[in-house]
């Protein structure tokens, strides 16, 4: 081995264990600046290839050239190595604690309309009431004329009604379509469908063309049909006291059935229950100091007409029951003091956090409050 040749063997054994002793980046690229820089060990042996005989020169060249490119390759390696490490221990520090919970957020909340119906069906339920659905598109003849408003009755003016637009092939006007005034024509195709004894409730939208402070042109009833052999007012009576007491939460609540007219009743009343109104506010149940009552309206109801039992196939010398029916809306509101009826359907999400109800946590009678 010439002395040439023995050095470049040092050399390579020195620098080698430099790179390799590089345990950083910045010690790395010392390492590379004495390997390979201008002034550097490998190129300082170059220098000295001019003086060298044409044989040595060609071969000292080659071994210094192999001898750079091992080097460099070995410099990239270790370069990607303590790049890794670097990225390794970055990981390692900065990790994200995917667990952490949320910043708190706006919480969803059961409308009042979910919230009372609910509420309602759960007394119904208790009391042998069975849910029956309807269609929010009907009839005229479901709507109206089966529950004895017969075409051109003045009754009908008092529920302004959307109509569908015609079909024109379409004779038969019972066949008119319309958006439904009230749950009543449930009533009728609940009769027709299952035969007596009923006991059901039916609830659902209804619409009218009204809109103020207590009117919107979308709102919610709930109704229900008793119809046995021996049903008469008394139980009409019974199942409204109990269930306004249930739904109110107050026992002995003042109660008075007022004489009222529908066309599919007879006798009809509307129910109004106690309140004082002294001091602004309302109070349900209270009396005023006097000891006499405020009224306030809540729901409609009466003996079911015997031509309503007709028009449905039902026997009216064999069968007789009640009816009732009321705005969800309405006694949501004197229940949960909401004032303004448009405010719910306003879609307002700060309404609902007012006004809407824990899905978690709903303390009333229907839920075990
Ligand atoms: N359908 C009536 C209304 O919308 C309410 C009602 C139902 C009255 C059943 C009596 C019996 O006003």
């Amino acid at each position: 081995m010439t002395d040439m040749s023995e050095n470049i063997a040092e050399l390579k054994t020195e620098l080698t264990s430099i790179v390799e002793a590089a345990n950083d980046l910045s010690s790395l690229e010392q390492a590379k600046i004495t390997a390979l820089g201008k002034k550097g060990k490998i190129t300082g042996l170059m220098k000295t290839l001019g003086s060298m005989s044409a044989e040595e020169r060609k071969m000292t060249g080659q071994a210094l050239n192999e001898l750079k490119n091992e080097i460099g390759a070995l410099i990239g390696k270790q370069e990607s190595a303590l790049k890794r490490q670097v990225m390794d221990e970055k990981l390692a520090t900065e990790t994200i604690d995917v667990t952490l919970s949320t910043r708190p957020e706006r919480q969803g909340h059961i409308h009042p309309i979910s919230q009372t119906l609910e509420e309602l069906i759960t007394i119904f339920a208790d009391m042998g009431f069975s849910v029956a659905e309807g269609s929010d598109i009907e009839d005229d003849w479901h709507n109206f004329t089966a529950l004895n408003f017969p075409p051109g009755h003045p009754a009908r003016e008092m529920q302004d009604t959307f109509f569908l637009p015609e079909d024109p092939d379409e004779k038969d006007e019972y066949a008119k379509k319309l958006l439904r005034t009230h749950t009543s024509s449930v009533q009728i195709r609940h009769m027709k469908e299952n035969k007596p004894p009923i006991r059901m409730i039916c609830f659902g939208r209804t619409y009218r063309s009204d809109y103020d402070m207590t009117h919107t042109p979308m709102f919610h009833q709930l109704e229900g049909l008793v119809i046995d052999e021996k049903t008469h007012m008394g139980h009409l009576k019974g199942c409204l006291r109990d269930f306004c007491e249930a739904y109110f939460e107050i026992d002995n609540l003042p109660m008075q059935f007022r004489p009222s007219f529908f066309p599919f009743v007879e006798p009809g009343a509307e129910v109004d229950i106690g309140c004082s109104r002294e001091g602004g506010g309302l109070k349900i149940g209270a009396a005023k100091e006097n000891g006499k009552s405020d009224w306030l309206e809540i729901l409609g109801c009466g003996m079911v007409h015997p031509n309503v039992l007709k028009s449905c196939g039902i026997d009216p010398d064999v069968y007789q029951g009640f009816a009732f029916g009321m705005g969800v809306e309405r006694i949501a509101m004197l229940k949960y003091g909401i004032p303004d009826l448009r405010t719910f359907f306003d879609s307002d999400t700060r309404w609902l956090d007012h006004y809407g109800f824990d899905p978690l946590g709903r303390p009333n009678r229907a839920f075990g409050g």
